[in-house]
This record gives structure tokens, C-alpha cells and sequence, in this order.
């Protein structure tokens, strides 16, 4: 294997989403280092349609609070409407899966909303990370630039993953679209989802998870 092909290998699987983090904030220089190779992400005829807000400070707590004071009160803007019958009975299966592992790590049965409804409003907390990244896309954004951003989102957490900073992706702050807007003060852009990042807390048991992937053939297919 190459030297490429090795480091690609760590890098890619090495990259998790982290639940817990430390409070410590990352320097600007690696703040500009990590939002500049994220920069190097492909898109449709190179546009680049991503709108990127980066919060950090009094401009995070503010928008936590935001959050939080929307989600106490129901108060939801969905930017990209959320349908259940999306998911086809194998990807239900996958996200029980998933649901089951991180919440069994987290203590939380399946019958404890309280403590499900507690953990979703730590996410709007950005799961204790001193920064977050807004992911925006113009007004009148289709699935054509949606992919481009999504792109861009995985570059920029591998970039994270490569200086050592830990990410979250959370397609939950896309559901506050207004407040997001009215914290930013602007009125234009889409929110697709936000990513939490900083310095994982390496003692909570949420941070280790293994979520595991479908088999290469039930995805995939080579043809000749
Ligand atoms: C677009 C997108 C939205 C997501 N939204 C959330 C979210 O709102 N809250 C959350 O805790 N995790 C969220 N996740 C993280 C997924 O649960 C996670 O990526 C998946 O379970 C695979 O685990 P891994 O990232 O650790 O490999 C999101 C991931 C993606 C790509």
C-alpha cells in the first residue's frame, strides 16, 4: 500500500462523530488552516455554493441560547423539511442500530424520554463544543447543491480530523433555520446542517462508539 493510501486509511476511519467535548477553544492560526483545506472541496462546475459561518465565543453561547430557548418552545423553521417515509425499511433498521448503540452507551433506555429529550437539548449546547460551523446554502438551493455541500462538509471534517480536532455533524440545527438567520443577522441562506467542533473528551464512553457500516455488496456494486 502507498504512503497516501495509508494515511487516507487512518484518516478517513479515524474520523467519528464526537458527542462530548472539552471546553478548550482551537487556535485561530489551525482555525484558518482547517477552513482553508476544507476550501479545496469539488463541486458542480467549481461554484462552491457553500455559505460557511464559523461561531465561536459570545457568538456561540448566543446561538445556543437561541436554540434552546426555540426548542423549549417548539419553535421549529426547517430549511430542508425532514420526511420520515424517506427512509426505506433497511436504512430504519441502520438508524436503530445506531440509536440503540448510542444511547446504551450514553445510560439512556428506550423508554426514558426525559433523558432522550435532556440529550437532544445538549446538542443545541453543541454537545459542549466551543465552536460551530453554520453550513449554508443559497435560498434557492436544490438536492444539485445540497450534494455540493455535503461534500464540503465531509472535506472540512477530515481536515479537522487531520489537525487533531474533533467534529460533530448535526443536521438538528438545520431545524432553526430562522434563528440561525436572526442570530447571523442575515435574512438569505438555507441551513443544511452545522458542525460542533473542538477537543473530544476522551473519558466519555459516547466518543467511542462504533457505529459500523453496511457490507461493501449491499451498497455497492462493481460492474464489468
Ligand atoms: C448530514 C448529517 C446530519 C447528522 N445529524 C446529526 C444530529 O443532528 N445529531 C447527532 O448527534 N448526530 C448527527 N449526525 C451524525 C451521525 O449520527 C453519524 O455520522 C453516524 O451515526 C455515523 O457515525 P460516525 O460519524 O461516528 O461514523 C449527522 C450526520 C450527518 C452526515
Amino acid at each position: 500500500m502507498t504512503t497516501m493510501a495509508e494515511h487516507a486509511e487512518e484518516l478517513i476511519r479515524s474520523r467519528r462523530a464526537v458527542r462530548s467535548f472539552q471546553p478548550d477553544a482551537v487556535p485561530d492560526e489551525t482555525l484558518r488552516a482547517i477552513f482553508s483545506l476544507a476550501g479545496a472541496a469539488p463541486s458542480n462546475s467549481n461554484t462552491q455554493p457553500w455559505n460557511v459561518e464559523v461561531l465561536s465565543g459570545a457568538a456561540r453561547d448566543r446561538l445556543s441560547e437561541a436554540l434552546l430557548a426555540a426548542h423549549a418552545e417548539q419553535r421549529l423553521s426547517v430549511d430542508f423539511p425532514y420526511r420520515e417515509e424517506l427512509y426505506s425499511e433497511v436504512h430504519r433498521a441502520r438508524r436503530a442500530a445506531f440509536g440503540a448503540t448510542m444511547y446504551g452507551a450514553l445510560g439512556i433506555g428506550r423508554a426514558d424520554h426525559e433523558a432522550r429529550d435532556a440529550f437532544q437539548a445538549e446538542s443545541l449546547r453543541f454537545y459542549g463544543a466551543p465552536h460551530v460551523a453554520l453550513l449554508l446554502a443559497p435560498s434557492n438551493a436544490d438536492e444539485r447543491m445540497a450534494a455540493d455541500i455535503g461534500i464540503y462538509g465531509q472535506t472540512l471534517m477530515l481536515a479537522m480530523t487531520a489537525y487533531g480536532v474533533a467534529s460533530c455533524p448535526q443536521g438538528m440545527l438545520g431545524f432553526y433555520g430562522d434563528v440561525v438567520r436572526d442570530c447571523l443577522g442575515i435574512s438569505e441562506g438555507k441551513v443544511l446542517f452545522g458542525i460542533s467542533f473542538g477537543y473530544a473528551r476522551d473519558s466519555a464512553a459516547v466518543n467511542h462508539i462504533e457505529t459500523g457500516r453496511a457490507a461493501l455488496g449491499e451498497t455497492t456494486r462493481f460492474h464489468t
